[in-house]
């Protein structure tokens, strides 16, 4: 399988939320904007009250992955959450350790109101410019930064990082061996990929599978060999890659350990 992959996905909604009631205009090509998010955590929160609305399968699978997050900070205090979302994250992670100081960014000002009453999570909508971290963390969030900004976006935050700091990366790898599935489902999803690439990913077949559907482009899934090269072109040390709780993780650090 060719290692460096990229590829588009389309979303239609999250957690029930459908995107063709949020009276913004879809698209497959551009991604969401602030006012996308803004509308969608408006909607999002008139449908749910509190965390534990959420599913379970959900607020399991989080649970965990604020745990393996949890451990790569080996004790450090001062962290910084970028795309933190509704902050259920955040809110676990906090829990763990008593002094752990969290700032918590989101480009929506609208997607903290769950979070914003912890006393040890700050919320935040800009980026302080001489703040710096023990580690910053994207949770499900690098996968939304398009290819040409990745690498500008790494070397900002890593201007960001305390001296032997970590930027935590977690995402779903598009290879499924490499959030730790059996090897067998790579051979599947290489078929299916082969399947998109002559089919559904065709001018003539995607008009066709896509008529009618209100779909909006969600972001990239990429291979780690894919993050690891934009690791590289912004100047950084790939110290580790790993999966936990069927997603990837990426451990990157500002010179080489
Ligand atoms: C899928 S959610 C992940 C939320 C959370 N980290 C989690 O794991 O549950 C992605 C979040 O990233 C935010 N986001 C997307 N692109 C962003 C950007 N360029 N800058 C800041 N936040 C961004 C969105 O507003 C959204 O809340």
């Amino acid at each position: 399988m060719a290692k460096c992959i990229e590829k588009k996905f389309f979303q239609t909604e999250w957690q029930g939320v459908g995107f063709d009631n949020l009276h913004v205009k879809l698209s497959k090509s551009e991604m969401p904007t602030r006012e996308f998010y803004d509308k969608f955590y408006i909607n999002f929160f008139n449908k749910y009250k509190r965390y534990s609305d959420l599913p379970d399968s959900w607020l399991s699978v989080k649970k965990n992955t604020a745990i393996s997050i949890y451990n790569t900070f080996s004790g450090k205090k001062e962290i910084l959450s970028f795309g933190c979302g509704i902050g259920f994250v955040e809110s676990v992670i906090a829990d763990l350790q008593e002094d752990l100081l969290i700032d918590a960014f989101d480009f929506s000002e609208i997607s903290s109101k769950w979070i914003k009453h912890s006393s040890k999570v700050k919320c935040i909508n800009n980026l302080s410019e001489d703040k710096k971290y023990d580690i910053i963390y994207l949770c499900q969030v690098f996968y939304a930064i398009p290819g040409d900004e990745c690498v500008n976006i790494l070397k900002s935050l890593s201007t960001k990082l305390k001296a032997g700091g970590l930027i935590v990366l977690i995402d779903t790898s598009i290879i499924p061996s490499e959030n730790g599935s059996n090897k067998m489902l790579d051979f599947i999803y290489k078929m299916k990929n082969t399947f998109d690439f002559i089919f559904t990913d065709s001018i003539i077949f995607k008009n066709i599978f896509d008529f009618g559907k209100k779909k909006q482009l969600w972001g990239w899934q990429r291979s780690n060999y894919k993050t690891s090269e934009f690791v590289s072109k912004a100047g950084l040390n790939l110290y580790k890659q790993f999966p936990s709780d069927n997603q990837s993780f990426t451990l990157i650090t500002k010179s080489k350990i």
